[in-house]
Formats: structure tokens, C-alpha cells, sequence
């Protein structure tokens, strides 16, 4: 019985103690995960008229919603880039359970470090500050005619070709 508790108390002390790493690194490696709601992702891949033409990219993919739902839904490849390893098994169990393995899948890496020169479609659903940086090298590497679609941040500079209604999804075509 006292075995039992001890065992107890020493299970819940790790787990906070992993979720508190968890937090702090996650923190300091890459930008808060804030899930995009799964109406706005579908609003997303609809906006930049995703087909199973499409090699879509989502840079820092957290749970990989938009990339199973672009695959899943709209036939398109796609590849995640994440740097949390716990949002890349979740993504990856996703992947898995909706068998997607031919069609999407993810990269544990930095997205400023990783090409998407081959991507049709890019998301992003990252700050302000991330957005100015990333647009250089979205310019860079990005054919002419591929889309750009981010959820409540804009890219400082570039004009948008279509902003929702109510100014949470903006597309660019480079
Ligand atoms: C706001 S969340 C968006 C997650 C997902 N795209 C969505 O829409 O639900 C941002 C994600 O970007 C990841 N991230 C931030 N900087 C990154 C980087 N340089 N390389 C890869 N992933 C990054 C974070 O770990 C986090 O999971």
C-alpha cells in the first residue's frame, strides 16, 4: 500500500517535471504551439485552392493538423518541418493512423535551415517577427506562381492576392 503511493507520487513528480522541460524548451527552441482550429485549416488549404497537384509545406508543424488534413482531404504531398519532438510523434502517429504514410510525413528540423524549393503550397502560422524573417528566403526558393497562406500574421511587405472576411487568412502568390 505504502509501495503503491510512493509509486504514485514519484509517476506524477516526472510528469510535471517533463512537462515543465517540455515548456521551458519548447519555448526557448521554437515559437509557443498555438494549433491553428481545424475550420481555419480547412479555410487555409481552400483558400490557396490545394489539390493533389500540390507538394504543400507547413513550416513548424506543431501536431501536423495541416498537413494530415491537406493529404487526408485534398490529395496533396505534404511534408511537416517541426522542431518539438513530442508534436512530431503525435504528428506521426496521425500519419500513421490515418495510413497517410504515402503522402505525408515529417521533418524534425529548423525551417530556416531546411529548402522548400520543390513546395507549390507553403503555410505558416508563425509571429510577426518569424514572418519578416522568413520571407527572404520564401522569395529565394519558392517557384514564381507558388502560395503562400498564413493565418493571423501577415508578411510585411508582400501584397496579399485574397484576405478572409474577417482577416485571419492571407494568400500570396510569389
Ligand atoms: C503557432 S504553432 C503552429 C502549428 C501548426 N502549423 C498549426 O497551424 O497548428 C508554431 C509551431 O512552429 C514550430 N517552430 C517554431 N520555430 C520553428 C523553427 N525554426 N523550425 C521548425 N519549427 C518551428 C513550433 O515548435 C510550433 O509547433
Amino acid at each position: 500500500m505504502k509501495i503503491d503511493l510512493l509509486l504514485m507520487v514519484f509517476v506524477v513528480e516526472i510528469f510535471f517535471i517533463v512537462l515543465v522541460v517540455w515548456i521551458a524548451w519548447s519555448s526557448i527552441v521554437g515559437a509557443p504551439w498555438v494549433p491553428t482550429p481545424i475550420n481555419k485549416v480547412r479555410a487555409m488549404l481552400e483558400f490557396a485552392n490545394v489539390t493533389s497537384n500540390d507538394t504543400l509545406y507547413d513550416l513548424g508543424s506543431g501536431d501536423g493538423r495541416i498537413i494530415v488534413m491537406a493529404a487526408k482531404e485534398f490529395g496533396a504531398q505534404s511534408i511537416g518541418i517541426e522542431v518539438d519532438p513530442f508534436r512530431i510523434l503525435w504528428s506521426r502517429l496521425k500519419i500513421r493512423w490515418y495510413n497517410l504514410g504515402q503522402r505525408a510525413r515529417v521533418i524534425r528540423a529548423n525551417f530556416f535551415k531546411t529548402t522548400v524549393e520543390n513546395a507549390t503550397v507553403v503555410t505558416l502560422y508563425q509571429g510577426y517577427k518569424i514572418n519578416k524573417k522568413i520571407r527572404e528566403k520564401l522569395a529565394n526558393e519558392l517557384k514564381a506562381g507558388s502560395r503562400v497562406v498564413s493565418y493571423r500574421f501577415i508578411l510585411d511587405g508582400w501584397k496579399p492576392v485574397k484576405t478572409s472576411e474577417d482577416e485571419s487568412i492571407f494568400l500570396y502568390v510569389v
